[in-house]
């Protein structure tokens, strides 16, 4: 029988410091109007002594209290981020002993795209048979890579984790996904460094990052829906990446899918890039919005660039 990938717990985190724009008003030539208008941000979190895995650990308690899963029964732990602990070992191998787990654990490196690239890999090792239950997570501490003196970038970027338990079902989960990139945009949206002897900021062409993000998301849910025979009012919810609310309404206008059918965390969260997926997700969930049943839309678009969706039922 085939197995599907489903989606048993969500849990998130956020650093408890909150950072809002009228704070970046005191350290940058910038205004709450401006980051409102041009971004739909409000607020970020940003760590204060915490790191990636640390985020990651309190994400993924709270998912595998809700799938009901207990550490040893986990058979694979990938996590998404660009802000590892270290450079090796991969910040999942300290998720994994933080949790009490003892399965292989790798990170995955897609940047803002890195929970549907994370979710699609898992998605094979559910579909082949070769795991049952996939700890997937979203967590980054961004913070620790922008260039706090350049306003184009400082009041986009925050941290946060997000966590999902994947796991085969015999009836429903992941029915479609796919991934894109193309590495001749890096000079778009990257980290400034050379090689591993520095660490470099994020820099990025905002305007040019914009206009591309807009078209390729957009063609990309629409044949995510024309490959899944599904229109947008299929749909229960779209949680896309939360880069910036104006992407967001331009994707959902191009496939005819009203607001009220989005999830947004962006006023509240910023850009946690790989951990903004499943934070929104898990907001949802809880707050009762998204329910067993519900059909999903994920996507999103970062860095250099990598981009990918994945619909499914929850
Ligand atoms: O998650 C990965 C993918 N990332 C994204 O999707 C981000 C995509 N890009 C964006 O979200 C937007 O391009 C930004 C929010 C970064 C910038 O918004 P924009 O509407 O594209 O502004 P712009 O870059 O065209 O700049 C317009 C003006 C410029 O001033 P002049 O040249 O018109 O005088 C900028 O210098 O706004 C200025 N500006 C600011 N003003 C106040 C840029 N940043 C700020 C700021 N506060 N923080």
């Amino acid at each position: 029988m085939k197995k599907y990938a489903r989606i048993t717990g969500t849990g998130s985190y956020l650093p408890t410091k909150v950072v809002t724009n009228f704070d970046l008003e005191k350290t940058l030539d910038t205004s709450d109007e401006w980051i409102t208008a041009r971004t739909g941000i409000k607020e970020r979190r940003i760590v204060t002594g915490q790191n990636t895995c640390d985020l990651a650990l309190e994400a993924s308690i709270k998912a595998l209290s809700m799938a009901k899963i207990e550490p040893e029964e986990i058979d694979l732990i990938i996590l998404s981020t660009t802000t590892p602990d270290k450079i090796f070992p991969a910040t999942a191998t300290m998720l994994q002993n933080r949790l009490g787990a003892s399965c292989p654990a790798f990170d995955l490196q897609a940047v803002c795209a890195g929970f549907v690239f994370a979710l699609t890999t898992a998605q094979q090792y559910i579909e082949n048979g070769s795991a049952k239950n996939i700890l997937v997570v979203g967590s980054e501490t961004m913070s620790k890579i922008v260039d706090w003196s350049d306003r184009s970038t400082a009041i986009l970027f925050a941290d946060g984790a997000g966590a999902v338990v994947l796991s085969a079902d015999n009836t429903t989960g992941i029915k479609h996904s796919k991934l894109f990139s193309d590495g001749s945009y890096l000079s778009s949206l990257h980290v400034n460094n050379n090689g591993i002897d520095e660490l470099g900021t994020i820099q990025m062409e905002g305007n040019e990052v914009f206009k591309i993000a807009v078209n390729r998301l957009s063609d990309l849910a629409e044949e995510t829906l024309n490959e899944c025979n599904m229109s947008s009012e299929d749909l229960t919810w779209m949680v896309p990446h939360q880069a910036n609310i104006r992407i967001i309404k331009a994707v959902a206008k191009r496939i005819k899918l009203p607001m009220e059918k989005v999830i947004q965390t962006l006023d509240k969260h910023g850009n946690t890039s790989a951990a903004s997926i499943p934070l929104a997700l898990d907001v949802g969930v809880r707050d009762g919005r998204i329910k067993k049943g519900d059909t999903l839309l994920f996507e999103g678009i970062g860095g250099g660039f990598s981009w990918g969706s994945v619909l499914l039922e929850y």
